[in-house]
C-alpha cells in the first residue's frame, strides 16, 4: 500500500516506520523540522520518503492523521479535499494542556473529523495505544497471541485498509463498529493513558480482549 503520514511525531513517525519495515510505501509529512523528516526515511528504509502534505495523500490508499487536535484544521488545508480516500486517524480531541477530551459522549474527534472531510471516509484506529509500545508490538508479530486493537467506521472498505494496516503493525484488529463508537474507544485511550503514565508498569503497554463461549 502506499501510505501518507501527517504529522511525523511519536505516532505518525512510528506508524510510518514499522509500515515501511513492512513493505510498504510510506511518505513522512507535516514536521517543522526537515531534519527530523530525513532521520526518518533513513530510518525507515526502503520505501520510504518525505514530502508535503499534499504529496503525502495523493495517491496514498491509506492516510493516517497523527496530529494535536489543534493542528488538524492546519494539516487538512494544506492536504486539500481527499475525496474517496481513507483516513486513518489516532488523533484525539485533547484541550491545548493534553490533560482532557474537549468532545465526548454526544460526539468524538473521529465523527467531528469525518465532518470537515466529508468526501473521504475516516477510520478511528491506533489511538488506543501508546507510542511507546509499537515498535514492541511490531517486534512480537509472529508470535500467537496478539494484542487487540479496536478500530471504527461507517465505511467497509476503509474498515478493511485499517484492518491491513492494524494487522501489519503486530495487533490483532477488533471491529468495533460504527465511527459514532469513538465515543467510548476515545474516552478508553485515556484509561490506558492513565495506566501507561501513571501506573507503576510504565507506557509500554498494550490491552487484549478475550471472547468466551465460542
Ligand atoms: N503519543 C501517543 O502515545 C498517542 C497515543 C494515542 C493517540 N495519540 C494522538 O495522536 C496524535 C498525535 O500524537 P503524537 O504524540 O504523535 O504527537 P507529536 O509527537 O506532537 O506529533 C505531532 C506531529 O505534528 C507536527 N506539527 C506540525 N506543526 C505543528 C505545530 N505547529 N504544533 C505542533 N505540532 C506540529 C509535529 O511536528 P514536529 O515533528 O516538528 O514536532 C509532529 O510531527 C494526537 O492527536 C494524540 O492525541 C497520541
Amino acid at each position: 500500500m502506499r501510505i501518507g503520514i501527517l504529522g511525523s511525531g511519536l505516532m505518525g513517525g512510528k506508524l510510518g516506520t514499522i509500515w515501511a519495515r513492512a513493505g510498504h510505501e510510506v511518505v513522512f509529512s507535516y514536521s517543522r523540522s526537515e531534519q527530523k523528516l530525513k532521520k526518518l526515511v533513513r530510518e525507515a528504509g526502503k520505501g520510504a520518503r518525505a514530502g508535503t502534505p499534499a504529496e503525502a495523500a495523493q495517491d496514498a490508499d491509506a492516510v493516517l492523521l497523527a496530529v494535536h487536535w489543534s493542528r488538524v484544521d492546519d494539516v487538512l488545508n494544506q492536504t486539500g479535499e481527499m475525496p474517496g480516500k481513507v483516513i486513518v486517524t489516532c488523533s484525539l480531541p485533547m484541550n491545548a494542556d493534553d490533560s482532557d477530551l474537549v468532545i465526548v459522549h454526544t460526539s468524538s474527534g473521529a465523527e467531528e473529523l469525518a465532518r470537515k472531510v466529508a468526501k473521504a471516509r475516516v477510520v478511528c484506529a491506533f489511538g488506543t495505544v501508546p507510542s511507546e509500545v509499537l515498535f514492541d508490538v511490531f517486534a512480537a508479530r509472529r508470535r500467537a497471541r496478539r494484542p487487540s486493537l479496536v478500530y471504527c467506521s461507517d465505511d467497509a472498505k476503509s474498515k478493511k485498509v485499517a484492518a491491513q494496516l492494524i494487522r501489519d503493525v503486530g495487533f490483532e484488529p477488533v471491529d468495533a463498529g460504527p465511527l459514532r463508537v469513538a465515543r467510548y474507544t476515545e474516552p478508553f485511550t485515556l484509561l490506558i493513558a492513565q495506566l501507561a503514565y501513571e501506573g507503576k508498569g510504565g507506557p509500554r503497554l498494550a490491552y487484549r480482549l478475550e471472547r468466551f463461549g465460542h
